[in-house]
């Protein structure tokens, strides 16, 4: 099982949009594959297609500050089970999931939770986790999960602008997960009409692969992107044969690539 969260602080580069296409496609290859929604915004939740009330219990929080039963010990921490949606399994989110941003820092070595919660399940080839655009706990929980980072870059001013406090970032989260390393960056919402993203992508392509491998962009595509959200679709359901399509299983299997034959 190999552990994989889609981390940029910054927000709007296509964190949830890649975990949900990436996801869908692995599972459609025959892997076994869990969706971790670690958002309070909950939008890999609602992309996904689900539309019921979702309970605290059934988010990350009982794997992270246990349940309010008597007697739980924190031994028994654990996720609770996954809905099933698109072939992929989903721990969904739900806005109050925010809460554990601030109660989590009473707690011993807390931020270990989410990874010791994921160490015990059995039965995954993959689980990509979705943090939220920020640098708080439930993003520090979400890469201290997982064994090798995704890092989504647009190909453009805001993309580069992210790059140093990512690098610092993960760097930072090793100290908690010592084999933590970038394993792929995606680039993604290419406009290559633009003169302004193809010098960008230049700058990303003479520069990260020292750090770690680059994708082929994911070119941007508002309306492919916005209906299928609409519809609850991953964009290979959304739109199969499509260039948008074949783009996504391109990243995927560089994806697969990148981890060396670890899944
Ligand atoms: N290739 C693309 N072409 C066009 N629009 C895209 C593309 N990829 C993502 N988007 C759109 O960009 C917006 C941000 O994407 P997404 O929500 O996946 O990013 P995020 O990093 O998860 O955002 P947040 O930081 O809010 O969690 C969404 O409206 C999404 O539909
Ligand atoms: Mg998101």
């Amino acid at each position: 099982m190999v552990v994989l969260t889609f981390f940029n602080h910054a927000g709007g580069v296509a964190k949830t949009s890649t975990v949900r296409d990436v996801g869908y496609v692995l599972a459609e290859q025959g892997r076994r594959v869990l969706l971790i929604d670690m958002d309070p915004q909950a939008n890999l939740t609602k992309w996904l297609g689900v539309e019921d009330d979702i309970a605290l219990e059934q988010t990350v929080y009982p794997a992270i500050l246990g349940s309010n039963e008597e007697g739980a010990e924190d031994a028994e921490l654990a996720l609770p089970a996954p809905m099933r949606v698109h072939g992929m399994d989903l721990i969904p989110s739900h806005l109050n999931i925010a809460i554990i941003e601030r109660e989590i820092l009473s707690v011993f070595l807390g931020v270990l939770r989410l990874r010791e919660a994921v160490r015990k399940l059995e039965g995954y080839d993959a689980v990509l986790i979705d943090p939220p655009p920020s640098l708080g706990q439930l993003s520090a929980l979400a890469v201290v999960a997982s064994d090798r980072v995704v890092v989504p870059l647009p190909t453009n001013r805001k993309g580069l602008d992210g790059i140093p406090t990512v690098i610092k970032m993960v760097r930072e989260y090793k100290k908690a997960a010592r084999d933590l390393s970038i394993a792929l960056f995606v680039l993604t919402q290419h406009d290559r009409r633009t003169r302004h993203d193809r010098e960008s992508h230049e700058i990303i392509a003479a520069q990260l692969p020292a750090l770690a491998p680059i994708s082929t962009p994911l070119a941007s595509r508002p309306a492919y992107y916005s209906d299928a959200q609409v519809q609850g679709m991953p964009i290979p359901v959304y739109a199969p044969g499509s260039e948008a399509d074949l783009e996504v299983r391109q990243v995927t299997s560089e994806l697969i690539a990148a981890l060396g034959g670890r899944l």
